[in-house]
């Protein structure tokens, strides 16, 4: 079944209450469909357990305050929203998103004051941002002719529903025939992929960006896997050249994990497919995500 298509089987969470996904209602005078004004974040569940829950609820919650959206309940209760959702939904793999809209105000008239946030969340199967066949070759990208949205505009950090600048790149970067995109910062420096991290390998020293970007969890769980095998990661800015010449580009997600980069903008990097570095990484990323070390189980009573 299509998402979207108003399963009465799939229960999401809006307005304070479980709900069918046909009978779930938000206002078309929310400030998400007048505005995009609204914080999100996206988790994944893998073999019945959400990986790094508090640190998804920790980042919206940063992301709201940012806004001054008051999220309608507390971490704990988000965490058991998420969970709730996942056992409703029979779920063990699973692609979890949780939403706080600025919700209704007096008149549509863009005013942030005096509005009633609205909690949504949905989980359903696991989903990837490439198909199996690409994410096992190596993804395509090239440079986007457009630029980040700048922190000094929005900052980077906070995860809101106005993703329209990620989106166009990504479209521009499809109509080209390309899998992705790569987003520079108006310096001209490689700052991320729409819903992706960027990182390249070079003499078995990893480098990313850190401005400019939105602070992801696989990103910060990549810092951290290679630093349990000895590698380190460099924090710092990136070019175009950077990547052309790095042995090897990956992408971090949530939706997906760990991404080989094979092309940018025409140029084969490393051998042209995913690296020795992106695969050992990979590796250990479903490895970690399978031993559920820092995951929330989501049932329990079974023991799983
Ligand atoms: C703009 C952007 N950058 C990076 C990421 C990767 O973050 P995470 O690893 O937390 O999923 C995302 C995820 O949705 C994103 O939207």
């Amino acid at each position: 079944m299509n998402i979207g298509t108003g399963s009465p089987d799939r229960q999401v969470y809006v307005g304070g209450e479980y709900v069918p996904e046909n009978e779930a209602r938000i206002s078309v005078f929310d400030h998400v469909v007048l505005y995009g004004d609204a914080v999100y974040d996206t988790a994944c569940a893998w073999g019945g357990k959400v990986f790094k829950l508090d640190e998804h609820v920790d980042r919206l919650f940063e992301s709201a305050h940012a806004l001054k959206i008051e999220v309608p309940l507390d971490k704990e209760g988000v965490r058991e929203v998420v969970l709730e959702l996942m056992r409703r939904n029979k779920l063990d793999n699973a692609y979890i998103k949780i939403l706080v809209t600025r919700g209704v105000g007096r008149m549509p008239l863009m005013s942030p004051y005096n509005c009633a946030p609205n909690l949504i969340a949905f989980a359903i199967p696991y989903l990837s941002l490439t198909d199996s066949g690409v994410q096992d070759e190596g993804l395509r990208a090239g440079i986007s002719s457009m630029r980040r949205i700048p922190s000094e505009c929005l900052d980077s950090k906070i995860k809101c529903c106005n993703y329209l600048n990620h989106i166009l790149m990504r479209m521009e970067a499809n109509e080209a025939g390309l899998d992705e995109a790569i987003e520079l910062d108006i310096g001209g420096y490689v700052a991320e992929a729409p819903g992706y991290n960027v990182f390249i390998a070079k003499q078995d020293v990893l480098y990313t960006p850190g401005e400019n970007i939105l602070v992801g969890v696989t990103r910060q769980t990549v810092i951290e896997l290679a630093a349990a095998e000895g590698m380190d990661t460099v924090v710092g800015r990136l070019t175009a050249f950077d990547l052309y010449n790095a042995d090897e580009v990956f992408l971090t997600s949530t939706a997906g994990g760990i991404f080989a980069v094979r092309e940018v903008d025409g140029r084969t990097i490393g051998h042209g497919k995913p690296g020795p570095i992106t695969q050992m990484l990979n590796q250990k990323y479903m490895e970690l995500l399978e031993s559920g070390v820092q995951s929330t189980p989501v049932y329990p009573s079974e023991g799983r």
